[in-house]
């Protein structure tokens, strides 16, 4: 069982910024769901594939405010979102109904490494998206709670930031975004990173490198099909970054194509 006394500090400013910062990426995140119907990105549905979610159950963990669980509903799929912040799971219950997905969906608000206390089920698709594992103090933890939601004959896909990506900073004054330094660890260390602006709750995460990841998943049983990496970013993750439309932010040097995405596709044999 994972040490809760970071993941309910953690609980408790993911509370103040969702009821604070309604301009955040999450929220703008919504606005794309409620003007378009949907705020899934496409390396999400790329590997969803053809075949889709229709008429198959989701587990969404980490869902934040429920829009992207939501897409994914309107698309078809009977969903299950889980969050431990109290605020995410009241707004992604109200975006359900005023999105007429309610029947479709349902919100629970656990921290995840408690789920298997009250959640009992299998589904068809395990999911878990942009900014996942960072909340994890414990990634075998994490690997065994997801693996545990497949199905037979289902898998799970997760798109995260990429451990190369955030364990560099990029120099400011550099366009092509090229003049690299290290600036947290690659690997995995116990001790959380302290994120704190003055004046502000802290917040704890930690990384880990995707040998370590890939490591953990394989660990549970599930068939790793795919781990692909993507040399873009879902936010502005250094100011070098150009927005391009499609839910991405890209580096404009042909030249620089650091990785700052990966997604990796497991599933469990029928
Ligand atoms: C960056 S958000 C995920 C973003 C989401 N994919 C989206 O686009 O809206 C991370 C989420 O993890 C949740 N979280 C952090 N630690 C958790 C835990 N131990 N159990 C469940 N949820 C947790 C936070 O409350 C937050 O909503």
């Amino acid at each position: 069982m994972a040490d809760t006394r970071y993941t309910e500090a953690n609980r408790s400013t993911w509370n103040l910024w969702l009821t604070r910062d309604t301009g955040s990426d999450h929220f703008k995140d919504v606005e794309r769901f409620r003007a378009a119907g949907s705020s899934l990105r496409p390396i999400e549905l790329a590997e969803v594939g053809e075949d889709g979610v229709a008429s198959k159950s989701l587990l969404h963990l980490q869902c934040n405010l429920g829009s992207e669980t939501l897409s994914w509903a309107r698309l078809g799929a009977q969903v299950t979102g889980v969050d431990i912040a109290d605020e995410a799971i009241t707004f992604a219950r109200t975006l359900a109904v005023e999105s007429g997905l309610s029947e479709r969906a349902r919100f629970i608000r656990s921290d995840l490494y408690a789920l298997p206390e009250t959640l009992d089920e299998t589904f068809d698709l395990v999911f878990a998206s942009y900014g996942a594992l960072c909340w994890a103090p414990d990634l075998d933890g994490w690997a065994q709670v997801a693996a545990r939601y497949v199905a037979p004959g289902g898998a799970l896909l997760l798109i995260d930031l990429h451990p190369l990506g955030m364990a560099l900073d990029i120099d400011r004054d550099d366009p092509s975004g090229r003049r690299l330094r290290i600036d947290r660890p690659y690997f995995h260390t116990r001790e959380p990173q302290t994120e704190q602006t003055p004046g502000e709750p802290a917040v704890y995460a930690w990384g880990y490198g995707l040998g370590e990841v890939v490591t953990a998943l394989a660990a549970t049983g599930l068939r790793i099909e795919s781990l692909r990496e993507y040399p873009y970013a879902h936010w502005r993750q250094c100011p070098q970054l150009v927005e391009t439309g499609d839910g991405y932010w890209r580096w404009p040097d042909p030249a620089n194509q650091l990785s700052l995405l990966f997604s990796l596709r497991a599933t469990r044999p029928a």
